[in-house]
């Protein structure tokens, strides 16, 4: 048994990070059995459950939607906020629930609560019927702890650095789009944020095994890639021999993909070089979430993010100037505390400047272990959720002007399935990431086609086969 230790999870050494091949030496021995994994949280979390897919599959589970019908159960889980500790704590109960009708039932907790010293003190004081809890670190010892689950629960969670893995194979959800780990952690330690105490130090892969995973996903016929990692930006800072980012974008892009994301951008390491990469390449695509978090450079500089309101604005205008059509969205914290309403005014103020295309809007939860925890906070949770939804009307409004300036024009349009509300209709993204539904045949799921854009919502575009 390895509990998480937050005191340790905080330590960051120059040591460089060790490269590790994952291997795969267990046999098909769970077959005629069930799984079942819900994931929680970020793209890299996402990610992660492919891997844990991957294991499942080749342990000889064969995956179930119906949580009923799982002889395993593994929850991947996101430590950001509270809510979502509440959520997964609400969903062991369920789990809890059917094992008693199904006393074999294997019932795993993963990801990045199981980071949290908290969280795996409370699993096992109070919930003994989780057998299995492993962490960010250790996916890979996911196959192993199945193989040898007994009677009592089995906790292997590290608190470390951590490694960079290769070779690691995955089921992945989409045969068109892959999400591609270009580095693991962070090192940024924004005060209000448990991230870098969940995943460890910043690490990156090899330049080259990125491009080689990146050059096999296409020639298996995939459409486009996303780059992951939490702070794409300081990509290859850490590495023996430091490359950046837009070297790295460069050499991705050369491998003719036809579509490049990533995600996501920090806008301290935001380069005016890595701008003109963007804006030089035809397959990286002109959309870019950058957080802002706050608008006030008081709160900002609380908040460690090491940026003023004006040094973000600045970024934004060259991005807009350099990149043609470019479109961004952001995420934006309010509540963080003693936000005074002039702060929170300055946030509305750069919204009003930016015109965002989108932003994802949060009420600052405190995370224990976080600096920003330990500040005495004077701002009421109702006037915290009434800033909410005075930012998240202004920024919906904008969503849906900076939609309807795509009325009538023509935009390429990559289908990726069918569409779930109405099973005529195939959706897909615009190279600016905007959400299209199309009346369309089946034939062109994978296929980048151009569309007309007909209608727009706020969150969403119609359209028609140009
Ligand atoms: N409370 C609220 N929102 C948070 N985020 C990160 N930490 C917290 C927190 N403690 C938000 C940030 C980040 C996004 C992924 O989640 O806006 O960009
Ligand atoms: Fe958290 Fe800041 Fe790192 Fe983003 S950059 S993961 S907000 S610490």
């Amino acid at each position: 048994m390895h509990l998480p230790n937050l005191e340790e999870a905080k330590i960051r050494t120059d040591k460089k990070s060790e490269i590790k091949n994952n291997s795969y030496d267990f046999k098909k021995q769970f077959q005629n059995q069930k799984f079942y994994l819900k994931t929680y949280g970020c793209q890299m979390n996402v990610h992660d459950s492919e891997e844990i897919r991957k294991y499942l599959e080749m342990l000889g589970y064969q995956e179930t939607k119906t949580l009923e019908e799982a002889d395993i159960v593994v929850l991947n889980t996101c430590a950001i906020r509270e809510n979502a500790h509440d959520k997964v704590f609400g969903y062991l109960g369920r789990c809890k629930h059917l094992k008693h009708e199904k006393p074999n039932l294997l019932i795993c907790l993963g990801g990045c609560m199981s980071q949290e010293e908290s969280v795996v003190n409370e699993i096992k004081n109070k919930h003994p019927y989780v057998d299995i809890v492993f962490g960010t670190h250790n996916i890979n010892d996911l196959p192993k702890m199945i193989i040898d689950a007994k009677e009592k629960q089995n906790i292997e969670v590290y608190s470390i650095e951590g490694n960079v893995y290769e070779n690691v194979l995955y089921s992945r959800d989409s045969k068109i789009t892959a999400w591609v780990n270009i580095m693991y952690g962070c090192d940024k330690f924004c005060t209000y944020c448990i991230v870098p105490y969940t995943r460890g130090k910043q690490r990156s892969r090899r330049l080259e095994s990125i491009v080689k995973e990146v050059e096999e996903l296409k020639e298996a016929g995939y459409k486009e890639v996303t780059l992951l990692g939490q702070n794409v930006n300081a990509y290859g800072k850490d590495l023996e021999e430091p490359v950046t980012f837009s070297e790295l974008l460069e050499k991705v892009a050369e491998t003719k993909i036809p579509r490049i994301r990533f995600v996501t951008s920090h806008p301290w390491d935001f380069t005016s070089e890595l701008i003109e990469c963007i804006a030089k390449y035809e397959n990286i695509m002109p959309y870019i979430h950058l957080p802002l978090q706050s608008g006030s450079s008081r709160i900002l500089k609380l908040m460690g993010r090491r940026y003023t309101k004006e040094e973000y604005l600045k970024l934004f205008q060259e991005i807009k100037e350099k990149i043609k059509d470019v479109s961004i969205t952001t995420d934006i914290i309010v509540g963080f505390p003693n936000e005074t309403e002039e702060d929170f005014l300055e946030t509305l103020d750069v919204v009003n400047k930016c015109q965002f295309d989108g932003a994802f809007t949060f009420i600052y939860s405190p995370r224990e272990g976080t600096p920003a925890r330990l500040i005495k906070d004077s701002v009421s949770q109702k006037e915290k959720e009434e800033r909410l939804a005075r930012l998240n009307k202004i920024v919906n409004q904008y969503s849906l002007n900076n939609n309807k300036k795509l009325e009538g024009k023509i935009e390429e349009v990559l289908f990726l399935g069918v569409s779930e509300k109405d099973d005529k209709k195939l959706y897909g993204y615009t190279k600016t990431m905007k959400l299209v539904n199309v009346k369309a045949d089946s034939t062109l799921i994978g296929q980048i086609v151009p569309v007309k854009i007909t209608e727009a919502k706020s969150f969403s575009l119609d359209g028609e086969i140009a």
